[in-house]
């Protein structure tokens, strides 16, 4: 690894927190030190050491098309030498929308936002706004963005901490988060419908939504058990909560109409993020128009001045009709090259006896663990029996073959219409060449 790279993270390490701007990228994760990307094509990162890598994190799921495709470098070149953004009327939010609305079977209106966090957010004030309740139900392991009252549980621990499935303890991630922001969050073992049913049937009418994401993404890549979410929108109709169903990974992603076509859900309320927006900030909130319209003037606010900002819908626009064209010929892309590299890794995991590792998909999502255990089907199986610790060194020596992904281990790789058949097979040559390497 480079010398410049290693100068570069030495001076940020003086002026940002933890030398980066997120706490999974940058020197405390990358080991001994980040290499620092100057460009990026296709699914090829360029740093500034002349290193050049496969990109399988792709900036944790944004890029569905890859990097700079050129139908959304067109598009955001477009929007940016006529005005980045106005804040005003434009024609573009409209089009997307109704782009979305098409893809989306649930949605009938749309509000764009501009991260999967902020989205997260609103989605929890329109469900309380509209049900008038408080209490919401986060299951331990998703993610739903920073905002206090959702970071419960969130990071593995040790799994003692957890308390029994039944009456979990609800673990806050971070200081400064008041006891009053969390106090009306009900944290949960996902996977489990019994432990959902004892809930509802003991709180089920203070309930304002039950908040899952489609595919537990955060925690690797972890698929829900037959019939789990269809019981859990069977609840929530016999409860009147409302199902918020969080697709900032899974949408435009897994399929054209994300985790609701694939596991046939009608949630009430979806949110999306990353791959919305091709690589720009762009995320929205969408329902049904009786629920949407609860954000109207005077209800459940949700303002912003880069709602919608004109780049990132134009290029999100252009990124995301792309993978619809031709029949959805984009999404399929997506999926047979996850699946072709699960396929690799897995022939290699096979091939050899020193390091035992399980690879989990849902269609472009993949991640593998170092766990003697036949399936990850929770966060409790994740912190128990996954060595993260083991899986960072790794994702660190992989990188000596031309391969990025996170060294976080709850992270996920996914693929991209920049990855072709060609680069799933060096990918899968590196990883076993790695392996033989790795002790
Ligand atoms: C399921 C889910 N929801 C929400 C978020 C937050 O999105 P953002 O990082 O854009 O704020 C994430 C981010 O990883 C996520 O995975």
């Amino acid at each position: 690894m480079g010398q410049i790279s290693q100068g570069l993270s030495e001076r940020a390490e003086k002026v940002l927190v933890d030398g980066g701007n997120s706490a999974s990228r940058g020197p405390r994760v990358f080991k001994p030190y980040p290499p620092y990307i100057a460009r990026a094509e296709g699914c090829r990162l360029y740093d500034v050491d002349g290193e050049s890598y496969i990109d399988w994190m792709n900036a944790f799921g944004a890029l569905s098309t890859g990097h700079a495709h050129p139908v959304v470098v067109e598009a955001a070149s477009r929007a940016v030498a006529t005005g980045a953004h106005y804040a005003a009327a434009i024609p573009e939010e409209i089009e997307y929308a109704e782009l979305i609305v098409d893809m989306v079977p649930v949605a009938e209106k749309v509000r764009f936002a501009n991260s999967g966090t902020e989205a997260c957010m609103a989605a929890i004030r329109l469900a309380r706004g509209h049900t008038g309740r408080k209490k919401i139900v986060k299951f331990e392991g998703h993610y739903h963005g920073w905002a206090d009252s959702l970071l419960l549980t969130t990071n593995p621990q040790p799994v003692t901490t957890l308390g029994h499935e039944n009456s979990p303890v609800g673990i806050v991630d971070s200081s400064g988060i008041p006891q009053g922001a969390i106090e009306d969050t009900i944290v949960l073992p996902w996977n489990n419908i019994e432990v959902l049913e004892r809930v509802f049937r003991d709180r089920g009418h203070e309930i304002a939504c039950v908040a899952t994401e489609g595919v537990m993404a955060n925690i690797g890549v972890i698929h829900p058990k037959d019939g789990y979410l269809q019981r859990m929108q069977e609840l929530c109709r016999e409860y009147d909560a409302l199902l918020y169903l969080d697709e900032t990974v899974t949408g435009f992603r897994v399929a054209p109409g994300g985790c609701i076509e694939m596991y046939g859900l009608e949630p009430d309320i979806v949110t999306y993020g990353k791959a919305i927006g091709h690589g720009f900030p762009l995320a929205a909130i969408c329902a049904r128009a009786e629920l949407m319209d609860g954000f109207g003037w005077g209800k459940v606010m949700h303002f912003g001045t880069f709602n919608a900002h004109r780049v990132g819908v134009t290029a999100g626009l252009a990124g995301t009709k792309t993978l619809a064209a031709n029949g959805n010929a984009g999404f399929r892309h997506l999926t047979e090259i996850g699946q072709a590299t699960v396929r690799g890794i897995t022939e290699v995991v096979a091939s050899q006896n020193r390091h035992q590792i399980l690879c989990q998909s849902v269609g472009s999502l993949f991640q593998f663990y170092f766990t003697d255990l036949p399936e990850i089907t929770d966060f409790r199986d994740y912190c128990a029996y996954a060595d993260s610790a083991k899986f960072a060194r790794f994702a660190n020596h992989l990188r000596d073959f031309g391969v990025y992904i996170s060294p976080s281990n709850t992270l996920h790789n996914c693929s991209t219409l920049g990855h072709s058949d060609q680069e799933v097979e060096v990918t899968v040559k590196a990883f076993a060449e790695a392996l033989k390497t790795f002790e």
